[in-house]
C-alpha cells in the first residue's frame, strides 16, 4: 500500500538525520569559482570538479549567450528527428581531434553514455542465433555507479554477459581473471576502469592495464569523466598521461566536470562505433539532444585548454600547494597528484560536524562516507581548481587547521 510506502520513507530518512548520514544540499546564491556565494557570504569552494576553473569563465558564459543567440535555447528534439545542429557535429569533431579519437558523440550525460555502451554493444547478436555467444565484462569494483549500472541493465537483457570484478586497482588480480576466461568461447570481452577515481583521486595505471587486456584479446573502456582536463601533459586525460593518446577502444567522459561543468557527456573512439552508437545506444536515441549554450561553451572551453597549456599547469599547481599545506598541518591525505584532495577523517560524524563547522569559516566542502567509501574511511573530499588564488587555498587550509584543532582531530 501507498501509506505504507510513504511512512517507510520516513523512517529511512530519520535514520538518515539520526546516523548523520543525511546528504544536505547547500545552495549557492550565484556562479561557482575559487570561491562562491552561499548562505549570504562569499566562502572557498573546494567541493566542485571545476578542475581547470571554466565553470564561470567569461569565454564560455559569453559562448553560451552567443550560441544561444545563434543557435536558440532548445532543439525540442531527440538527435536523430530534428536535434542535430551543426554546432553538435561540430562539438564532436573537436572533442574527437581533442582526444585523438576518429569520431565522438554527444550524450545527456557521462551517467547516459556510461548506462547505454554495454547494452548497445553487448546485447547485440550481430547475426548469430540466439543464445550461441557469450560475453564478459571485467570492471574494477570501484567503478563510478553509472558503470555498475550499464552493467547491470546489460546483463539484465543478455543473460549470456558475464560480470568478473575486480579488486579496486589490482592488475593481478584482474590479469587472473582474463587468464582464467581464455579459451572458455567469449565472443567479445571488455575491461573497463574509471582513469581516475572519484573517492580516492588515484589513477589507474593504464599503460599496464591496457597491455594486460589486450595480452587476453580484450577491449578497453575507460571512463576518463574527473581526467579530462587536469590530468596529462596538455589535459588529454590518463591515455596521454601513459602514451596512450587515440588507442583505447571505447573512451566516456563528462561535460560537467573540468570541460566547462554544465552538463552532457560523450564517448570517443573508432568512427564506426561511434555510427554505431548513433544508431543503437538507447539514451542517445530516446533522449533529447544538448541545448546549444552547453554545445557551444564546450568548444569555447576545448579552444582555451587546446591554446593555453598554463591553465592545466595552474590547477597542477595549485594542487600541489594545498596537498602540501593541508599535510603540514597534521592532516592524513590520500596520496597522489590529482586536484582531489581526500582528508581522511574516519566515522561519518566527523565528517559531518568538519564540513559544518568549516561552513563557519567560510569554507565550502562535502563529506563522503559509508556506503560510498569503506566503513571508518569518512573524509572530506578536497577539490581544488585553477580558478583558486593563492589567498583562498591559504584560508582553506587555515580553517581546515582550526577546526581540526576544535574537533580534536589534530593536537591542540
Ligand atoms: C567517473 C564518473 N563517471 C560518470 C559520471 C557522471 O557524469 P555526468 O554528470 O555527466 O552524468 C561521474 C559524475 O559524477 C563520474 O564521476
Amino acid at each position: 500500500m501507498s501509506a505504507d510506502l510513504f511512512s517507510s520513507i520516513d523512517r529511512e530518512l530519520a535514520l538518515a538525520h539520526q546516523q548523520k548520514t543525511f546528504k544536505y544540499e547547500t545552495p549557492l546564491s550565484g556562479p561557482t569559482g575559487g570561491h562562491a556565494r552561499v548562505l549570504g557570504r562569499d566562502m572557498v569552494m573546494l567541493a566542485a570538479n571545476n578542475y581547470l576553473g571554466l565553470a564561470n569563465h567569461p569565454k564560455l558564459v559569453e559562448a553560451s549567450i552567443e550560441a544561444t543567440k545563434r543557435f536558440g535555447y532548445g532543439l525540442a528534439s531527440v538527435r536523430f528527428l530534428c536535434g542535430t545542429q551543426d554546432l553538435h557535429l561540430e562539438l564532436e569533431r573537436r572533442l574527437a581531434g581533442f582526444l585523438g579519437a576518429e569520431d565522438a558523440i554527444l550524450f545527456s550525460s557521462c551517467w547516459a553514455a556510461n548506462e547505454g555502451v554495454f547494452n548497445a554493444l553487448l546485447a547485440n547478436d550481430f547475426g548469430a542465433s540466439a543464445g550461441s555467444y557469450k560475453d564478459a565484462i571485467y570492471s574494477d569494483r570501484l567503478n563510478h555507479a553509472s558503470i555498475i549500472d550499464g552493467i547491470r541493465l546489460c546483463r539484465q537483457i543478455h543473460k549470456g554477459c558475464d560480470l568478473r570484478a575486480y579488486r579496486h586497482l589490482d592488475l593481478q588480480h584482474l590479469e587472473e581473471l582474463l587468464a582464467a576466461d581464455d579459451g572458455a568461447g567469449y565472443r567479445f570481452r571488455i575491461v573497463v576502469t574509471d582513469g581516475v577515481f572519484s573517492m580516492e583521486g588515484d589513477i589507474v595505471p593504464l599503460d599496464r592495464l591496457y597491455a594486460i587486456a589486450r595480452r587476453h584479446g580484450a577491449l578497453v573502456m575507460v571512463d576518463d569523466s574527473h581526467a579530462t582536463g587536469p590530468v596529462g601533459p596538455t589535459g588529454r586525460g590518463t591515455p596521454e598521461l601513459f602514451g596512450l593518446h587515440g588507442q583505447i577502444d571505447i573512451l566516456t567522459g563528462t561535460l560537467g566536470k573540468a570541460l566547462g561543468g554544465a552538463a552532457g557527456g560523450y564517448i570517443a573512439g573508432k568512427k564506426n562505433l561511434v555510427d554505431f552508437l548513433r544508431q543503437k545506444g538507447r539514451p542517445y536515441t530516446f533522449s533529447n539532444s544538448l541545448p546549444p549554450a552547453i554545445v557551444g561553451a564546450t568548444i569555447a572551453a576545448i579552444d582555451l585548454i587546446e591554446k593555453d597549456p598554463g591553465i592545466v599547469e595552474c590547477s597542477r599547481k595549485n594542487t600541489a600547494f594545498f596537498r602540501h599545506g593541508i599535510e603540514a598541518a597534521g592532516f592524513t591525505t590520500l596520496e597522489g597528484s590529482h586536484p582531489i584532495v581526500p582528508v581522511m577523517l574516519g566515522e561519518a560524524a566527523v565528517a559531518q560536524d568538519f564540513a559544518k563547522a568549516l561552513l563557519e569559516e567560510n569554507v565550502y566542502v562535502k563529506g563522503l562516507w559509508y556506503p560510498v567509501v569503506p566503513q571508518g574511511e569518512a573524509r572530506l573530499r578536497c577539490q581544488i581548481s585553477a580558478a583558486h588564488t593563492q589567498q583562498e587555498l591559504e584560508h582553506a587550509i587555515r580553517a581546515f587547521t582550526k577546526v581540526g584543532r576544535q574537533l580534536g582531530v589534530l593536537a591542540r
